[in-house]
């Protein structure tokens, strides 16, 4: 295995599994937004507000364009990253995908007073987020493995994958 790939929608725990995972199969952790961050010097609404949700996309290809030349990392996507299929075929050829899901309530719950996500700003309703996660299944649904992480701890979820790729 190349590198260990995490899609999800916001709220899924793809950073916090991730980081467990990169420990213990002592792989490098990679957060595709948090490079955007810090290579841009703006933070994830500054680049939606300032140059638009497509700029921000843009960006987002370009990070999972590098991945291509990467081994040993575990990766945890932005929720939008799998939805253009240039970006699910690249990373496909990076590594292992992994997709985690959660249901409406529980995606709720863990974003309650969150304000770096302008996308869940605007759709913050059970019924916006309900119709998002519908629109984008498709997408996550494209994946070597997916995994529901409602009602579960970070460590049932790192087993279930650590199983998987063993
Ligand atoms: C987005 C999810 C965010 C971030 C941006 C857009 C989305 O990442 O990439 O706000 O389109 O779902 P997280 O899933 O890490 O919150």
């Amino acid at each position: 295995m190349r590198n260990l790939i995490l899609t999800g929608f916001m709220g899924t725990g793809k950073s916090t599994v991730g980081k467990i995972l990169a420990e213990r199969l002592v792989f490098r952790y990679c957060d595709l937004d948090a490079q955007i961050v810090a290579e841009t010097g703006l933070t994830i609404n500054e680049i939606f507000s300032r140059y638009g949700e497509e700029h921000f996309r843009s960006l987002e290809t370009d990070r999972i364009r590098a991945l291509a030349n990467s081994v040993g990392f575990v990766v945890s996507t932005g929720g939008g990253a799998v939805i253009a299929a240039i970006n699910r075929r690249l990373l496909h050829e990076a590594g292992v995908v992994i997709n985690l899901t959660a249901s409406t309530d529980a995606i709720l719950d863990r974003l309650r007073g969150e304000c770096e996500r302008p996308l869940f700003h605007r759709n913050r309703s059970p019924e916006a987020v309900a119709a998002m996660l519908a629109e984008r299944e498709p997408f996550y649904a494209d994946a070597d493995l997916r995994i529901d992480t409602t009602g579960k701890t970070v460590e049932d979820v790192v087993a279930e994958i650590l199983r998987f790729i063993e």
